[in-house]
């Protein structure tokens, strides 16, 4: 185990100096969640007439949509933890080839600060916690809470392509030590289904994935640490080394008590690429893994170990899993073809990580195994890349990745399209955006034919 050194080399280093601008005390240079692009903006932005560079393909009409911590002013920057600051969303309208507007929105209600998404014709901000999502407004305002999809909810529910359906592995507050919620939320948003999915102790469940007849629980060792939480800590969840990590299969036509569990070596992971089942019946998980989480780096994911693809194949007969690696090299914030979620597909997306920087995208392939890369410069950081078909496509990856970068010696952010055929490829549009979008977490590209404009 090991953990890193702050600002000693890599492309951390020269970045320090916006992101001391961008803190709140003297105690931020020890603090790397709250230096450079990870620092907060100090106010919401709305700006039109945004800069292009290259052409937008017109077909792109809706929002491309990101949510993410943006802690105030009064931050307590030896404490704070990356995944508590107050949600901010970022959002760059594209309507025929034109990009009509940039506005960020600090989000209102249950501090809902990691993902955003458009679903049952709404815009919802959302998070892990068990909040409630916070319902937008197309302009990214806040409305208010959610209540339609019941008592909380998760910042990753899966959507399943066939029927519209939202799933989600919930915590459940106010019995929170032991059990979770497996949730279904249909596909106009409201609440359908639920079932209690009992736990041992309160294991930190980030994600979850979702194939033809399984959801599926991540059940790893990051725990509730009641000393942590004693001591005042913001985010009070520590590796656990007498946690038992294991995946559990709920079968999702069954009950309860047909649920697999299979044992597996300790490890965290929050973000599967995607799950499916093979021909055998084995689940096939794809996902970015870390060895150790939250033991000497406290204060946000990266300083403990660093994140490498994985497939886990999970016999469910056996109840065994088997763990290789795809790609050594460190990478997050894997994504997929949206209409693939749950079945067998050939391409993925992630983007680099190194210490505490983005510098480039890959494309994984997962049948050849071979990965291509789109560095997106000097001085440059990316983020998650959203795919997003084109209209009519037939192949797989024949589409478009979005995502945000921020350019370090601008100091302000870009809307970057890609084309995901192609990553040899200039990027086809950059939309020069005036203000930074801060590093983290989610999002997505919302159709105005999934959410229509002035919703
Ligand atoms: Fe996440």
């Amino acid at each position: 185990m090991r953990r890193r050194t702050l600002l000693k080399g890599g492309l951390a280093a020269p970045l320090l100096p916006w992101g001391l601008s961008a803190c709140s005390g003297s105690g931020g240079a020890e603090n790397p969640y709250l230096q450079a692009n990870f620092g907060p903006v100090a106010a919401e932005t709305t700006a039109s007439g945004l800069q292009v560079t290259g052409t937008i393909p017109p077909e792109l009409s809706g929002r491309f949509l990101r949510n993410g911590p943006n802690p105030g002013p009064d931050v307590d920057v030896d404490n704070y933890h990356w995944f508590t600051g107050r949600g901010m969303v970022h959002g760059v309208r594209l309507d025929a080839g034109r990009a009509e507007w940039y506005r960020s929105r600090f989000v209102g209600g249950s501090h809902a600060n990691t993902s955003v998404i458009g679903h049952g014709g709404r815009t919802m901000a959302i998070v892990e916690s068990g909040g409630l999502p916070q319902d937008l407004s197309y302009t990214l305002d806040s409305i208010g809470d959610n209540t339609s999809i019941g008592t909380g909810f998760t910042a990753h529910p899966k959507l399943d392509p066939d029927t519209g359906e939202l799933h989600a592995i919930c915590y459940d507050w106010a019995e929170l030590r032991d059990h979770v919620r497996y949730v279904v939320v249909d596909a106009n948003g409201e609440w359908a289904d639920e079932m209690d999915i009992p736990m041992n102790g309160m294991s930190m469940i980030h994600d979850m994935s979702l194939t033809k007849s399984y959801a599926i629980v991540f059940d790893l060792p990051v725990t509730l640490s009641l000393v942590a939480l004693g001591m005042g800590a913001s985010f009070p969840f520590r590796w656990d080394t007498e946690h038992e990590p294991r995946i559990g299969l709920i079968p999702r036509h069954g009950d309860v008590e047909d649920m697999i569990w299979c044992p597996m070596t300790p490890n965290y992971s929050y973000h599967p690429m995607n799950a499916y089942e093979d021909e055998n019946g084995n689940v096939v998980i794809d996902i970015c893994r870390y060895e150790r989480m939250f033991d000497q780096d406290t204060l946000g994911p990266f300083g403990d170990s660093d994140p490498r693809l994985d497939r886990w194949t999970v016999n469910p007969n056996t109840r065994t899993v088997s763990e290789t690696t795809i790609d050594e090299r460190p990478q997050e914030f894997p994504r997929c073809h949206p209409a693939l979620n749950g079945k067998p597909y050939q391409y993925g997306y992630t983007v680099a990580v190194e210490g505490y920087s983005f510098p480039s995208i890959y494309k994984h392939d997962l049948r050849s195994g071979k990965a291509t890369a789109f560095s997106v410069g000097p001085g440059r950081h990316s983020a998650e890349p959203v795919f997003i078909p084109r209209d009519g496509a037939t192949a797989e990856d024949d589409g478009y990745l979005m995502t945000y970068v921020y350019d370090s010696a601008k100091n302000t952010s870009d809307l970057l399209i890609l084309d995901a055929q192609d990553l040899t490829r200039p990027a086809l549009a950059q939309v020069h955006l005036p203000d930074r979008v801060p590093y983290g977490f989610h999002g997505n590209w919302v159709s105005d034919t999934d959410v229509p404009p002035n919703v």
